[in-house]
């Protein structure tokens, strides 16, 4: 097992090819996909030759950003997944963060807990200049826990989706912090 970062409660670990089904399990629940593509599975085929290979690209170029499986350290189970990258639109020192979760995993923390370790990893290891990330406004989890991991609303926009979502028509949040705002935060005696 590849680990890249270890929470409190949880390992990110590097996918590989034989994580084909517990990605298409988590794609198959609606809730989960509900504000990604208004609630469809991603078909195992997709995932098999389309996604894990899109991430394992990132390992095996070593790309110190990229997708990881986010293992409960208590039980093993996969929980879901985080990603930190710059999209190709984005400048290589302003990686975006992202997750994806089980609906059983929910309100537990996990998203913070996961988010702000890759914060702190982005600014105190990988020299990102700015983190950002972006949601729909009518997924209030996914901009609570932007919120809760230190990222502050630097914009709303609207952003053209290819399914109908529901509540799409509030339109997106971008959230994001810099390095100098993370590391005024930093308390200097820990
Ligand atoms: C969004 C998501 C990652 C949140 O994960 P989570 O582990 O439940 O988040 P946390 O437990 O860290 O919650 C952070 C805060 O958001 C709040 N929150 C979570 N889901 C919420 C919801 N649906 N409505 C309102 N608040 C919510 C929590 O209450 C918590 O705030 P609090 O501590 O003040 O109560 C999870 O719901 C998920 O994976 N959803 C499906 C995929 C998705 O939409 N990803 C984001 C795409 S942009």
């Amino acid at each position: 097992m590849r680990v890249y970062l270890e929470t409190e409660r949880m390992i990110l670990r590097r996918f590989t090819p034989a994580d084909v089904d517990l990605v298409t399990a988590l794609d198959a629940d609606p809730a989960v996909m509900r504000y990604i593509n208004g609630g469809r599975p991603t078909p195992r085929d997709e995932i098999r030759d389309d996604y894990l290979p899109w991430w394992l690209a990132y390992y095996e170029r070593g790309d110190r950003y990229g997708f990881w499986a986010a293992i409960e350290k208590g039980t093993g189970a996969f929980l879901g997944w985080f990603h930190l990258r710059p999209t190709p639109e984005d400048p290589d020192d302003d990686p975006e963060l992202g997750y994806r979760l089980h609906a059983a995993a929910w309100g537990r923390g996990y998203a913070t807990e996961g988010s702000r370790a890759l914060i702190h990893k982005a600014f105190s290891g990988l020299g990102a200049r700015r983190v950002h990330a972006t949601t729909m406004v009518a997924n209030v989890g996914s901009w609570r826990v932007m919120e809760k991991s230190g990222l502050r609303r630097v914009r709303t926009f609207r952003q053209a989706w290819p399914d109908r979502i529901e509540g799409e028509e509030h339109g997106d949040v971008e959230y994001a912090l810099t390095r100098d705002e993370w590391e005024a935060e930093q308390d200097p005696l820990s």
